[in-house]
């Protein structure tokens, strides 16, 4: 059976002419769809009354253009960049000419603005993304019960946009037992997620062409959005300790800082220089962010209590999240705000969404109160050092030669350093190891200065030890064919 389509031809110019209009709106409007069958050429000649040649020829051209496709025996279809190009259609206009905000402007300048990072290799038997979540059937099933629960004790009404008190009860106890951390139910704002709190801080806190200083490398979520909002986005050099304080600049509106695991290097920064940060940041009046985004999975050594735990003066916006804890497609997180910060950010909250989700936060109560989330952190815990220790343990086996771990006794990922080669050679082996089903993810992306050594992120949440071990002899492989492996 032939489409059933409704052709009709404005009468302008030539017939062929108008016949590849009325062809090209079909398609563009989605009255044709991809795949779909145009129909055969005596057929439409003999309804629209015009002559088969001139059918043949409005077929012919179309296939050059590329909206149709012929093949042989068969007749001709609509190709799938036909439609394609649809949505980009408005009433005859191109949406992509419409004006446009600078902040538009720069997100659609960083291209991968609405991609997910690292989603490249989701297709691949190994991926070794940083930030997959850890599967966890145990946890599938307790934030089940504790969804359904919540259902059915459900508030209707718009929530406090600060947070449910209850939770930011629990956020309370919980920093102050885990993290060092003293702080008030009041001075919590309860958010979507780091990204949010970054989204936050650029409103109320910067200016167009503020400085905003980030260790490099850095989380690239961060500098995405706040150079989006405007703001100038300088580096610091980070060396085995993480952030190094004299290489701050003496005047900057915030800086980002990752002092509990820096971000991607794994470094801890130490006490002497912590108190440096400080310093810095109440002599230029600066705002530090302390993102401690995997501050909680620590497997050897004492943890350090986080920077904020330091805080007289009330300089540091502390942020956790429950991407790692729990899992991304959560969106919760928390900042911890000074009382000169918590009115203006809760203000800006309630502008932005309203506050957050109220059956999630309420079931997220519950399960800190009743003690769920902490055994689901020693679960969690156990697990990743099983996947960290399969890790360590094939580079050592399959790798040694050719990498430096950076062994940082904490978190969801390590990051190897080449020891021989450069950045290209690291896109090669990255290149070909996607040719052979391992995913494998570049540190140069994460820094605004091209880092001194060619590296790699290796995230380990995601797969079962025995698919690291995999993984990790498949990498050896790699880096023998690319010459890397001395
Ligand atoms: C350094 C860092 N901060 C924060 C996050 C979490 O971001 P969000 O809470 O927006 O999911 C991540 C996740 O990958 C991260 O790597």
């Amino acid at each position: 059976m032939e489409p059933i389509v409704y052709i009709q031809l404005d009468g302008l110019g030539p017939r062929y002419a108008q016949l590849i209009r009325a062809l090209k709106s079909a398609i563009l409007e989605s009255r044709l769809a991809a795949g779909a069958r145009v129909p055969a050429s005596r057929a439409l000649a003999a309804e629209l009354g015009i002559s088969r040649n001139t059918v043949i020829a409005a077929y012919d051209q179309l296939q050059a253009e590329g909206f149709l496709v012929g093949r042989v025996g068969a007749g001709s279809f609509v190709a799938e960049i036909g439609t394609r190009i649809a949505p980009l259609r408005e009433s005859g206009e191109n949406a992509l000419a419409a004006p446009l905000s600078q902040f538009a402007h720069r997100a659609l300048a960083l291209n991968d603005g609405t991609r997910i990072p690292g989603h490249q290799h989701r297709d691949l038997r190994y991926n070794l993304q940083y930030g997959l979540p850890l599967t966890n059937p145990a946890l599938a099933s307790a934030w089940r019960r504790e969804i359904s629960r919540a259902a059915e004790r459900a508030e209707f009404d718009y929530p406090d946009a600060q947070g449910l008190a209850a939770l930011r009860e629990q956020i309370c106890d919980y920093l102050a037992r885990r993290r060092g951390v003293t702080a008030r139910a009041a001075n919590i704002l309860v958010i979507s997620g780091t990204q949010q709190a970054f989204a936050l801080a650029s409103r109320v806190l910067l200016e167009v062409g503020d400085t905003v200083v980030l260790e490099d490398p850095h989380y690239r979520g961060a500098r995405q959005i706040f150079s989006t909002y405007g703001a100038r986005v300088r580096g610091v050099r980070v060396d085995q300790e993480g952030l190094v304080p004299a290489a701050l600049p003496a005047r900057a509106r915030l800086a980002v800082v990752t002092p509990s695991h820096q971000f991607p290097t794994g470094a801890l920064l130490p006490l002497a220089r912590r108190v440096e940060l400080l310093e810095w940041a109440v002599a230029g009046k600066a705002w530090l962010i302390e993102d401690d985004y995997d501050g909680e999975f620590r497997f050897g050594g004492r943890p350090l209590a986080a920077l904020k735990s330091l805080d007289h003066d009330g300089r540091v916006i502390y942020i956790g999240s429950y991407s790692k804890t729990l899992f991304p497609a959560l969106r919760l997180g928390y900042m911890v705000l000074p009382d000169s910060l918590i009115d203006a950010f809760r203000a800006a909250k309630w502008l932005e969404d309203r506050g957050s989700n109220t059956l999630e936060q309420a079931a997220l109560a519950h399960f800190m109160a009743s003690g769920g989330f902490e055994r689901h952190l020693r679960r969690a815990a156990q697990s990743l050092r099983a996947r960290r220790s399969a890790m360590i343990e094939g580079l050592r086996k399959h790798a040694a030669d050719a990498v430096e771990v950076v062994d940082s006794n904490a978190g969801m990922h390590l990051t190897a350093w080449l020891k021989s080669g450069n950045h290209a050679d690291c896109e090669r082996l990255a290149a070909h190891a996607r040719m052979r089903g391992l995913g494998l993810y570049t540190i140069a992306p994460y820094s605004l200065q091209s880092p001194s050594r060619p590296g790699l992120l290796l995230g380990y949440a995601g797969l079962p030890p025995a698919d690291i071990e995999a993984a990790m002899k498949q990498f050896g492989r790699c880096l023998r064919d690319t010459g890397l492996l001395g």
